[in-house]
């Protein structure tokens, strides 16, 4: 066992669940064998505690770094303002003009508002689409966070998020008063849609869903959504957290050509440094002075220098480009080795975040065994790949090489989960001890 389980492993003692964010618990990838923590990272180049060296084809700070990790002009736009008082009883200017910013990349929208995390941004959007609609019911698709109004869902034993997020998510502490206030839907699906909305539509506040994350949205489905909560005076609000700064330089709704009234961004948009960003249009943002919302951290000037100098980073460089190329290669050697072992994979998810799945009677078991054969090879890897700007051409071939070497040992091998080293990695949620 390396340092970085040893200090796992304590960390379970002191810490609920070991780590703050369930997709960077060591179980989900290589249980008891995954280094869990780093020391040092650069580019898409990661130092464990024992120093051991990977290359990270995994998830790039779980969708955080899409410039690569210590990226020297946002850091040094950061350093800056850390050098100047990164806190003061004044506000910091750059708030101002990160709002000009992300206002001339939306020009549909009109004000902005901040917050620290996604979920929490999320949390503030919902709140002023009730505040501005006077209503409390909320559509949702996908995952939008952790808070009460979106663990609601589950409210009354049913498990309506499992295809949103993950199955067995226990409303625990969440108050049974939310019941009924939020209503799942499938992507892609009109006729769901339809039939939500209208039973609900007295009481809508909005409609809140990633524009397109795992599937393009079938024709006219967008257009649809659009015009039906535009007729209703339902809020439409886009969750551009993970979408977001991938295909282009702001939301994935541009190059969708539909906007909403609200949207939400942040991971990407600040390559690791914590802010988030409510945008919209005025008739509703202006809601936001009719309830109560404020932080003090909010006001905290890293963030908004980060994002400043990562959106201008992504003007300069024209940095989707290269995400898209580069999750396209990386699906190719995917499809590659696969085929040239025979072994069946189903591909997904745009380009820059992309994903695969075994198909096989144990995929979990299957999942594991790459983990653990990548990790030999030093590679951070999983089922899944989040492009970065440091992920070159050369980088994914040699990544392609040792993808060929382990698939080809799991064409051959008829018993994988005795070459397990360690458990089968998790896939929802569980208490862990
Ligand atoms: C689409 C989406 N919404 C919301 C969130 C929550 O963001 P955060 O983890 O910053 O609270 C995530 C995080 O993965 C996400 O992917």
């Amino acid at each position: 066992m390396g340092k970085g389980q040893e200090l796992y492993k304590y960390a379970k003692t002191i810490i609920p669940g070991g780590t703050q964010l369930l997709s960077k618990r060591p179980e989900q990838f290589l249980p008891n064998l995954w280094p869990a923590y780093y020391s040092r990272a650069k580019g898409c180049d990661v130092w464990d505690l024992d120093n051991n060296h990977y290359i990270d084809f995994s998830y790039m700070g779980i969708g955080a770094c899409s410039l690569g990790y210590a990226c020297d002009a946002v850091d040094s736009a950061v350093k800056k303002v850390i050098d100047n008082g990164s806190m003061c009883t004044l506000n910091a200017a750059e708030e101002v003009f990160l709002a000009e910013k992300l206002l001339g990349l939306h020009p549909w929208a009109e004000m902005v508002r901040y917050a620290k995390a996604g979920g929490e941004g999320m949390a503030l959007a919902v709140r002023i689409a009730r505040a501005a609609t006077g209503r409390d019911k909320v559509m949702i698709c996908g995952y939008h966070g952790w808070h009460d109004w979106y663990l609601s869902a589950n409210i009354a034993g049913s498990d309506s998020l499992s295809a949103h997020l993950l199955a067995g998510l226990d409303p625990a502490g969440v108050p049974k008063g939310l019941h009924g206030t939020v209503l799942p839907f499938h992507y892609n699906n009109i006729e769901e849609f339809d039939s939500v909305f209208d039973q609900n539509i007295d009481d809508l506040a909005a409609v809140v869903m990633e524009p397109v994350r795992n599937d393009m949205p079938v024709e006219g489905y967008l257009e649809h959504i659009r015009e039906r909560t535009a007729s209703s005076g339902v809020v439409l609000l886009f969750d551009e957290i993970t979408a977001g700064f991938r295909l282009n330089c702001g939301g994935s709704h541009m190059a969708l050509g539909i906007d909403p009234d609200l949207a939400v961004f942040a991971k990407s948009m600040s390559n690791g440094y914590p802010v988030s960003a409510i945008i919209g249009i005025e008739d509703i943002m202006k809601a936001a002075q009719d309830t109560f919302m404020s932080s003090t951290f909010w006001t905290e000037r890293t963030g908004f220098a980060a994002a400043m100098a990562t959106i201008d980073f992504f003007q300069k460089n024209d940095v989707e480009n290269h995400l898209i190329a580069a999750g396209e290669h990386v699906v190719d050697v995917w499809k590659v080795a696969a085929k040239n072992h025979g072994l069946e994979i189903h591909t997904g998810g745009i380009a820059p975040l992309s994903h695969f799945s075994f198909a096989h009677d144990e995929p979990l078991v299957c999942k594991t065994f790459f983990t653990q054969e990548m990790l030999q090879r030093g590679y951070l890897a999983t089922t899944a790949f989040y492009a970065s700007f440091t992920h070159t051409a050369d980088m994914i071939d040699r990544y392609g090489e040792a993808v060929d070497e382990v698939f080809g040992i799991m064409a051959k091998e008829p018993n994988l989960v005795s070459c397990l080293e360690g458990p089968v990695c998790q896939s929802g949620f569980q208490r862990l001890n």
